[in-house]
């Protein structure tokens, strides 16, 4: 007698720096599936990807902000796709020639690149939703690409803070689009993303490729 499958606990995925570019030609060539990490400069993208990956300096964090310059691609084994810590926005000191070729960065990261499954949106959790990241989330949401709001820096602010937050991004976002609270400091939240990740990209319309793929 053949005894019943039993359901596999998930594997701790590993993740690890793969590739760091700087122009929109290479961006163009990557075809892996993708999900990026995008949002304010400082706001927590970086601690939050070396929180994901239980490792604390792969992805480098710095309380000056515009850390991240490059976009850097962090391969997670074993299912072969891509997280990408982008660089930050809304950094007023930055020259406006710069500001504005993060701009058009964006638009063709967002608009030209083929395995982008979706978009993870780092929020502050103490800050009502801010301009620049509404005009990100509307970026996005033209694309049709699925956004994964993240309330991070949680254990900053008192519970009430992070559920109004909550609200005010559930009301502009749809019923749908609840945020993940998070925390880079105590953790708060790792699990909950992670499961959020595997779901986003196991819902997409084409299997993994094979780890040839660039
Ligand atoms: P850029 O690369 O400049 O766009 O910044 P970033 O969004 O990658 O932010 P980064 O991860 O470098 O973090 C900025 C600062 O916030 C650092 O001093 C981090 O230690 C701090 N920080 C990030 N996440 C958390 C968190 O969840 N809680 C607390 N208390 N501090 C955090
Ligand atoms: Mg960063």
């Amino acid at each position: 007698m053949t005894s019943p499958e039993l359901p596999q606990a998930p594997q701790p995925s590993s993740v690890s720096l793969e590739k760091t570019i700087y122009t929109l030609d290479q961006m163009e060539r990557i075809t892996v599936p993708q999900i990026a990490l995008a949002g304010r400069s400082n706001v927590g993208k970086s601690s939050l990807l070396n929180c994901l990956a239980n490792r604390k300096n792969l992805a480098k964090t710095s309380s000056v902000p515009g850390k991240t310059r490059s976009l850097n691609y962090y391969l997670v084994h074993p299912e072969h796709y891509y997280l990408v810590d982008l660089p930050g926005y809304g950094y007023a000191k930055r020259p406006k020639s710069e500001r504005n070729a993060w701009g058009n960065l964006m638009r063709r990261f967002l608009t030209s690149n083929k395995g982008l499954v979706g978009l993870i949106l780092v929020l502050d959790s103490r800050l009502p939703p801010q301009a620049p990241d509404k005009e990100m989330a509307g970026m996005a949401l033209e694309q049709g690409l699925p956004l994964l709001p993240v309330l991070t820096k949680a254990d900053k602010c008192s519970q009430r803070d992070i559920a109004a937050a909550k609200r005010a991004w559930m009301e502009l976002l749809g019923p749908e689009a609840a945020p993940v609270f998070f925390s880079a400091k105590t953790r708060l939240g790792r699990e909950t993303l992670w499961e959020q990740i595997r779901l986003l990209i196991s819902s997409q319309d084409h299997p993994l490729p094979d780890s040839e793929a660039q």
